[in-house]
């Protein structure tokens, strides 16, 4: 049976783990994945976390199965997270989800049951495993002009002319906020006229908010999904918590979908859920638990608060350190977009022969666009890390 089977390429984004991990020059440098990390290179459970989690030991009587959705008061805390008073409760199906990943498969399987024909538009570029997770789900897919990797900037009027041309019913791919790879989001302004054709086009919206409180706050940083829930008959989101409670391999996230009415929402749900039963039966609960215990207690929800302040402010100093150092090396290069850019990633702005040296010649390891998870910077890391970018400028 698997006699005529290749072997499968190693990931873009995780084979870099591995190759990181085999690499033994003690000061290589790791801006690959997208984990945050601590001044000292770590990625340690979030205090809050360990608190719920005690919290948890104490007090979880049971683990049996809670049923397709998920845990409700998780469902409920993480949709007012995600939509604030935006748009009526009674249009929302929020479920449990194994994962950003999880939610968008499932998302996927929504969208082929309710309107198989249509095409996904995801932004060129977007976060590499968008496509093959979309696709290999079934989904048909086209991209929209995003970023422009020379003035490292948004292609926004470009993005626009895309939109007024896509057809009506088509699905719009958008990451909420810290766009990965690029780092760039459009404005408050730029977000509205986006909006604005998606109404006038009769678009889907399908978000992805991976990063939600990494850019700006909780609340700018759900700006679009806020405006366009309030604008938009039908809408997909999609949620982690990988990365805003730091609980990447517990699984956490939720989808929800906005319908028309309260009576399309319900068959959606009824969809949804039998779409999840037939794929992973119910979603894992650890991670999920931990992150209701925290969003419906407020001493814990104000703790957690404060320490994903302390993620966003470590990222954007990173930023100004690493091009600050490189203006010092290189000052006839421009590396401002490091500072423009928000969250984890942004480009570095270097070829793929330049990313390859930088592994070779000083494990530094990076995606093969030059896409750089600001994380892996330190204070410690930083000259060595500017030394060898300005070694094969
Ligand atoms: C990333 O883009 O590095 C993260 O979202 C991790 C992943 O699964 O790719």
């Amino acid at each position: 049976m698997f006699e005529s089977m290749q072997a499968a390429s190693a990931d873009a984004i995780l084979g870099l783990i591995t190759e990181h991990k085999n690499d033994p020059r003690p000061e290589k440098v790791d801006l690959g994945v997208g984990v945050f990390r601590t001044a000292e290179g770590e990625t340690p459970v979030l205090e809050v976390v360990k608190k719920a989690e005690q919290r948890l030991v104490d007090t979880q009587e049971s683990k049996a199965y809670i049923g397709t959705a998920g845990d409700p008061n998780f469902n409920a805390a993480m949709q007012a997270l995600t939509f604030a008073d935006s748009v009526g409760a009674e249009r929302i199906s929020t479920i449990q989800a194994p994962g950003g990943s999880g939610s968008l498969r499932v998302a996927a399987s929504l969208i082929l049951r309710a309107r198989p024909d249509a095409t996904v538009w995801a932004s060129d570029p977007t976060w590499a495993n968008h496509i093959p997770l979309l696709a290999g789900a079934g989904l048909k897919l086209e991209s929209y002009p995003y970023y422009d990797t020379n003035s490292h900037t948004i292609l926004v009027d470009q993005m626009l002319d895309a939109l007024s041309k896509m057809p009506a019913g088509d699905l719009v791919l958008l990451h909420a906020c810290c766009h990965n790879p690029s780092g760039l989001d459009p404005s408050e302004d730029e977000w509205r006229a986006i909006a604005d054709v998606i109404v006038e086009r009769g678009l889907v919206p399908f978000i992805d908010m991976a990063y939600q409180g990494f850019a700006t706050s909780l609340n700018d940083d759900a700006f679009v999904v806020r405006h366009l829930a309030g604008r938009v008959p039908e809408m997909i989101v999609s949620n982690s918590c990988s990365k805003n409670f730091g609980l990447y391999r517990d699984r956490v996230g939720t989808l929800s979908v906005l319908a028309a009415d309260n009576a399309s929402r319900d068959i959606v749900h009824s969809q949804i859920n039998n779409v999840v039963r037939t794929i992973y039966s119910v979603p894992p609960d650890h991670g999920a638990v931990v992150v209701s215990t925290i969003l419906n207690d407020p001493e814990l929800k104000a703790a957690w608060r404060v320490e994903l302040a302390e993620m966003r402010g470590r990222l954007r100093e990173m930023r100004v350190l690493l091009n600050d150092a490189l203006q010092e090396r290189a000052p006839q290069h421009d590396f401002s977009h490091l500072v423009r850019a928000k969250g984890m990633f942004c480009f570095l702005g270097v070829s793929e022969d330049q990313v390859n040296r930088l592994k070779k010649e000083f494990g530094v390891y990076m995606v093969g666009s030059s896409r750089i998870n600001t994380a892996g910077i330190t204070a410690r890391n930083v000259n060595y890390l500017a030394d060898a970018i300005a070694a094969t400028l």
